[in-house]
This record gives structure tokens, C-alpha cells and sequence, in this order.
């Protein structure tokens, strides 16, 4: 038996260190990377309307979904709302991707919710919880999830915002709690009491997972990850750096160096 489980052992330690040394050489990291995923049950959802970086994020296999907002879509330079989403939806069916409704009035806003929910099983409609004018998006967050409508609420950024959207969501629907809280610490609070107690909120109905948006650096995943947060929505910058996780920094350091010595050759400066 103990010969056995040596012999597997030693098959397995060589199986890593050809899989590190494969990886370094392609200036990756994931087999280390991989390690740290298995402590991490957060799961992480890219953000953005590129469609080349969003089937990038898609092949790394630890994407578990994709968010996009207008602000995304306009950066992006998307012409066309309708043929983007069903670009991607064509390319990318078996994992959850949510589109905005652009109305600011409700009753438009009901009418492109549904559209958008027609486009694939895989598709979440963002909500915003209120308009433009600040009134209230709850009413019909109430009535589409009612209808079995998969939301995303979004642009949340109170504990309030947050209950009242527990409250309206209906259980037995999936649905994302999308609070911001990047954008809350751009305004200089701390975003974690904000989170814990929507984590605690979220708890309350079955249906709903809560979503750390606006994500600003890559410890903000380990930060929510240790909330409970379940999903984090992560830009194209945090994903690439999410592939090099566990790198030694010694590495790190050299790599530092390295950049510093690539730009130097372009500059061509001389100090003496
Ligand atoms: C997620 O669904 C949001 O669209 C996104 O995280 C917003 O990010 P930003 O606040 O950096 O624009």
C-alpha cells in the first residue's frame, strides 16, 4: 500500500514540476494559481463589452460569468445593442452574461427587460434600482422577477437599496444583488460593512447572490471571498493578473526590474 501511494506521489510531484516549469516558460503561472482557486469559493464574473477580451476571460476556465453595463458598451465602441448580445450569446451560452435595459422609463424599461430575457437561458437583465430621475426601480424588479425574469440589480449602492431588493426578488428565481462597492470606496467609506451586512441580507432569500461590483484591484477578490460575497466581477486587467496569482515575489521583483530595463532601451536616456 505504502508503495503504492509513493509511487503515485512521485508521479504526481512530477506531473506539477513539469507543469510549472511548462508554465513558467510560457510566463504563466497556473498551476500556482490553481492552488490558490481551490481555497477561494468566490466565484468571478468578467466585466466588460469587448468581445475579444470577453472570449479571452472566457478560455482562462475560471470565468464563472460576464457582466456589461452601458457605460462598458460605449467604451467598448458596440454600434449595435442587439447584434453585440447576440454575438456574444452565440459564442458564450453555458454561463450566466447580463445586459442592461437603457430606458429610463418604466414602462419602456419592462418592455426591453423582457427582450433581453428572450435572448438565451444564460442571460440576466440589468436593473437599475432607480431611473435617472431617482425613483424607485423596485415596482418592477417586483413584477419581472414575479415573471420569472433572471435580474441582476444593479447600481446599489445602500443598505436600504439592498433589503428593499431582497425583499422584492422572488426566491424561486435566480437573480444578482450587484452592490458597488468600489464606487462606495471612491467616496471614501469603507466598502467591507457595506458588504457583510449585504451578505447577511442576501442570505435571507434563496434565490439571490450578492455581487462585489466595481472591483478596483485584485485583493478585492480575497477581500470578498473572506465576506461570503458570492460572485465578484472582475475588469480584463484584474483577470490577466489573476493568472500570474502565487508568482514568488522574488520573481515578481525580477519582472519589476525587467519592465523598468524593456522601457530604458526605449528611451534611450543616459544619465552620465
Ligand atoms: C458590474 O456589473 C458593474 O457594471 C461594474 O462592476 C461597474 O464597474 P465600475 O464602477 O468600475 O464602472
Amino acid at each position: 500500500m505504502e508503495l503504492k501511494a509513493d509511487s503515485n506521489c512521485s508521479f504526481i510531484i512530477i506531473a506539477i514540476k513539469l507543469r510549472i516549469l511548462f508554465d513558467c516558460v510560457e510566463g504563466e503561472w497556473y498551476i500556482l494559481e490553481k492552488f490558490k482557486w481551490d481555497n477561494l469559493s468566490i466565484k468571478i464574473y468578467a466585466d466588460g463589452a469587448n468581445i475579444h477580451d470577453m472570449l479571452n476571460a472566457y478560455k482562462t476556465g475560471f470565468v464563472r460569468g460576464f457582466t456589461t453595463n452601458p457605460s462598458l458598451m460605449k467604451k467598448a465602441g458596440v454600434k449595435d445593442y442587439l447584434g453585440f448580445a447576440r454575438e456574444v450569446l452565440n459564442k458564450i451560452n453555458d454561463l450566466p452574461i447580463s445586459f442592461e435595459v437603457f430606458a429610463d422609463d418604466f414602462g419602456i424599461m419592462e418592455r426591453e427587460a423582457l427582450k433581453i430575457h428572450s435572448l438565451g437561458d444564460n442571460v440576466f437583465v440589468k436593473i437599475p434600482i432607480t431611473n435617472s430621475k431617482g425613483e424607485s426601480s423596485i415596482p418592477l424588479i417586483k413584477k419581472l422577477s414575479g415573471q420569472g425574469v433572471s435580474l441582476n440589480v444593479t447600481a446599489i449602492f445602500t443598505i436600504e437599496q439592498v433589503e428593499e431588493t431582497v425583499m422584492a426578488l422572488n426566491p424561486n428565481v435566480e437573480s444578482i444583488v450587484s452592490v458597488f462597492a468600489g464606487r462606495i470606496a471612491d467616496t471614501g467609506r469603507d466598502p467591507i460593512p457595506y458588504m457583510k451586512k449585504s451578505v447577511e441580507l442576501c442570505q435571507q432569500n434563496k434565490g439571490a447572490e450578492l455581487l462585489w461590483a466595481s472591483s478596483r484591484e485584485l485583493f478585492n477578490v480575497y477581500e470578498a471571498n473572506r465576506l461570503g460575497v458570492d460572485i465578484i466581477t472582475c475588469t480584463p486587467s484584474i483577470i490577466e493578473k489573476l493568472k500570474k496569482l502565487g508568482k514568488p515575489l522574488e520573481q515578481a521583483s525580477l519582472d519589476t526590474v525587467k519592465g523598468f530595463n524593456k522601457d530604458i532601451k526605449v528611451l534611450g536616456y543616459s544619465i552620465l
